[in-house]
C-alpha cells in the first residue's frame, strides 16, 4: 500500500475502483488521465499555477533526455547503492520537487538489490502530468513539499535535486534510519553560461549543510564536475530556462544566448548525504 495520506484529514487514502484515492472521512481524489493525483489543498496555493509552468517543464524535458545530466544522474545512483545502507531490500523512495521525473525514473529505479517503491512529487501540475505521462511504473502526485500527504516515518529515502527543502517536513515522513539526498549547485556550476549573459560570474555559495537543521546529520558530501558541450542555440535555450537566470536575461543577453551556437560550459553539483539524527 502507498504511504500516502489526505492533505485534508491526514488518514490513511486508500485506492477505490472508481480510479481515485479515498480516505475514512470521505475526501476523494480522482485520478487523472495519466494516473497522477492532485493532493495539493487550493489554500496552499500562493497562485493559480504554482510551481514549473508548462514551458520550463518541457525545456527540461528536451535538455535532460539528451542525456547531458547523465553522469550527475550515475553519480546519485552510485551513492545511493555504495553508500546507504537499509533494513530492508524493498524501500520507500520520494523524488522531493521532481520536475518531469528524470531523476525518480533513471536514479532510484533499479537499484542494485534493492526494489524501490517511488514516489515523485512536485507542486506544479505540468511537471507532474509529464512525470505520469511518461513513468508509468512511478507514482506521481502534486502537493508542496511543506505539507506533504505521506504518512509520517514511512520513507527510507528522499531525494530533492535543485527543489525546496524543508528539514522539518522531511523528518517528519522519513523513518529513523531514513536519508535525506540534496543536489545543489556547486562553485562553478553554468560559469560560461552566466559570462555569456552578464558578462561575469560569481561563485556559488550555497551551504547546504549550515541550512538543513534538525533532524538531520550531514553524513557526506560528493562533488561532481563535468563539462557539456552544447552545440545549438535551441538546446542553450532550454539550459536557460532551466536556470533562475531565465527571470533575470537582458534583451541583449537573450539575443547572445540566441546568436550561439557552440559553448562548453561546466556542470559543477554537491550531492550531499544526510541522516536522521
Ligand atoms: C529547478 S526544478 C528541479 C526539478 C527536478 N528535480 C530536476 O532536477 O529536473 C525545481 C522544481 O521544484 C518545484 N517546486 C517549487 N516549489 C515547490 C514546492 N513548494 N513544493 C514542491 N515542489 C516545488 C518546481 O515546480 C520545479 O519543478
Ligand atoms: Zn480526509
Amino acid at each position: 500500500m502507498l504511504p500516502i495520506q489526505c492533505p485534508f484529514c491526514q488518514y490513511s487514502l486508500f485506492f477505490n475502483e472508481e480510479r481515485s484515492y479515498v480516505c475514512e472521512n470521505n475526501h476523494n481524489f480522482d485520478l487523472s488521465k495519466q494516473g497522477y493525483l492532485n493532493l495539493l489543498p487550493v489554500n496552499n496555493k500562493k497562485s493559480k499555477s504554482p510551481g514549473d509552468n508548462d514551458m520550463m517543464v518541457k525545456a527540461r524535458r528536451e535538455f535532460l533526455e539528451q542525456g547531458f545530466y547523465d553522469p550527475l544522474m550515475q553519480e546519485i545512483k552510485s551513492v545511493i547503492e555504495n553508500e546507504l545502507e537499509f533494513n530492508s531490500e524493498e524501500i520507500n523512495t520520494i523524488d522531493s520537487g521532481c520536475g518531469e521525473g528524470y531523476y525518480s525514473e533513471n536514479a532510484l529505479n533499479n537499484l542494485n538489490n534493492i526494489k524501490s517503491n517511488i514516489i515523485g512529487t512536485d507542486i506544479s501540475k505540468h511537471a507532474i502530468k509529464q512525470a505520469a505521462g511518461k513513468y508509468k511504473e512511478n507514482f506521481y502526485f502534486v502537493s508542496s513539499i511543506y505539507n506533504l500527504p505521506v504518512k509520517t516515518e514511512s520513507i527510507d529515502l528522499i531525494l530533492s535535486v535543485f527543489s525546496p527543502n524543508d528539514s522539518k517536513e522531511f523528518g517528519r515522513v522519513l523513518n529513523d534510519k531514513g536519508y535525506l539526498i540534496i543536489v545543489s549547485p556547486g562553485k562553478n556550476h553554468m560559469k560560461q553560461l552566466a559570462e555569456l549573459i552578464y558578462d561575469s560570474f560569481r561563485p556559488h555559495e550555497y551551504n547546504i549543510i549550515e541550512k538543513t537543521g534538525e533532524p538531520f546529520s550531514h553524513s557526506s558530501t560528493h562533488r561532481k564536475t563535468f563539462e557539456i558541450e552544447i552545440n545549438n542555440s535551441g538546446m542553450l535555450q532550454n539550459l536557460l530556462k532551466m536556470t533562475p537566470y531565465y527571470w533575470n536575461t537582458s534583451k541583449e543577453g537573450q539575443e547572445k544566448i540566441k546568436n550561439c551556437n557552440a559553448i562548453t560550459i561546466t556542470c559543477d553539483f554537491n550531492i550531499t548525504v544526510f541522516k536522521k539524527a
